[in-house]
């Protein structure tokens, strides 16, 4: 067992890839809201399943398919205790959180929105939980609003609640912001909506890596996430969907395994969740969410969550006492999650990851692929700088001493 507080630089060494030099220096890795790296745990977990158990699931009754549908099992059992959903079949495996959003847009959504419903988004949506419902309106005739937010960077729940009285047919939000980090209510914003009649989804991409997420206490009626936010390899996400909503869903992709019986006059759809998992599935993607999974029990979601308060705390602190730098989105630690964006003077964001590139700190820069928040914001592009459970109060320390640099380097 770890102490009470994370031991981030123990954590640090199970992550070969952070012993990794760039341009000389050490890396520090702070672009953990476009992706994570993996522990040697996870990457075990998938050699393992290569070298013990490989073979197609579902699909054979020799041993190793036998074992490959254990291990598949196993692994959506673990996503189904990790999001306290009620029951296996309300875990569906995708590629990601896009392609969960677009399967609750063409399985659900394609067949019951109709032309004038109200879909309500908010300005904070990252690309994959906007465009999905635009092609939706447009293929259907709906109408799309979408929820500002106030000076503080947080959702406009006033205006939500305006919207929630023209009974919109969906409700599509982020639990947590990947630019701003903000930490949307999930539980009372889906209360509202449910009251006004509105099937919900709930974009998690960026909430269940960092924090204890329980669907059934949210009361959502999907949400969605990916694992190579949480540790575990691409190409594997999950959509949560509630069991009355999945069945009324039609099937998103078509194929093997997701039918019951093909005949020349037609097919019947397999159970649920298989229902919506078309062709040979990513089990080995499956295995490695189910090794983060437990690597990130064994830390605790408490202590990620605090680990990660406390690292943006110290990082806000050092921030916003330097000369230049401008943050975006909410002050305190508890109002936010561990991102921060934020401009130095008008130096361009590309340029300071540049800089910052070279002496070995890795952050994102641009839109984020959340170009109407940007907007909102009016500005063109931020610098984003995103912790995770390896980072360490050095590592801010290394991100300022890069900024000085750039600094230096544009006079400011
Ligand atoms: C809030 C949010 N939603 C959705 C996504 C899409 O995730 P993926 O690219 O893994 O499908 C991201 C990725 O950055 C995100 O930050």
């Amino acid at each position: 067992m770890r102490s009470q507080s994370l031991d981030a630089e123990g954590v640090k060494a199970d992550f070969p890839i952070l012993k990794k030099k760039v341009h000389g220096k050490r890396l520090v890795y702070l672009d953990n809201a476009a992706t994570t790296q993996k522990p040697r745990s996870v990457v075990d977990a998938v050699s393992g399943y290569y070298t013990k158990h490989n073979a197609n699931p579902h699909r054979g009754v020799h041993q190793l398919s036998i074992e490959a549908t254990e291990v598949f099992d196993e692994s959506r059992r673990k996503v189904m205790r990790f999001i306290n959903a009620a029951r296996f079949e309300e875990v569906v495996f995708t590629s990601g959180a896009t392609d969960s959003l677009n399967l609750v847009r063409y399985g659900w959504g394609s067949k019951h929105i109709k032309g004038d419903d109200l879909i309500v988004l908010t300005i904070m949506e990252h690309h994959s939980n906007i465009v999905p419902w635009q092609l939706l309106a447009a293929e259907k005739g709906a109408r799309i609003e979408f929820v500002g937010i106030t000076k503080e960077g947080e959702l406009d729940e006033g205006r939500f609640e305006e919207l929630m009285a023209e009974s919109p047919a969906l409700v599509a939000f982020t639990h947590c912001s990947n630019v701003l980090g903000t930490i949307n209510d999930a539980k009372k914003l889906c209360s509202s909506a449910k009251r006004a009649g509105a099937t919900t989804v709930v974009d998690a991409a960026q909430s269940v890596p960092h924090m204890k997420t329980d669907v059934q206490d949210i009361d959502c009626d999907f949400l969605a996430f990916s694992g190579h936010k949480m540790l575990a390899p691409m190409g594997i996400g999950i959509v949560y969907g509630r069991r009355e909503k999945l069945a009324e869903a039609q099937p998103y992709r078509s194929g093997g395994d997701m039918i019951k019986e093909v005949h020349t006059s037609g097919a019947t759809w397999n159970d649920l969740p298989y229902k919506f998992e078309a062709g040979t599935q990513n089990v080995e993607g499956a295995v490695g969410l189910g090794a983060a999974i437990d690597y990130l029990e064994a830390l605790g979601m408490d202590r990620v969550r605090q680990h990660e308060e406390d690292l943006l705390d110290y990082a806000l602190q050092k921030l916003e006492g330097a000369p230049g730098i401008t943050v975006y989105g909410p002050k305190r630690p508890s109002d936010g999650a561990g991102v921060i964006s934020f401009n130095l003077g008008d130096i361009h964001p590309h340029d300071i990851a540049s800089i910052l590139d070279e002496e070995g700190v890795a952050v994102r820069s641009g839109h984020h692929c959340a170009q109407p928040l940007i907007e909102e914001l009016g500005i063109t592009a931020a610098t984003r700088a995103s912790f995770y459970v390896y980072n360490s109060r050095e590592d801010v320390d290394e991100l300022m001493n890069a900024l000085a640099k750039a600094r230096r380097i544009f006079c400011i």
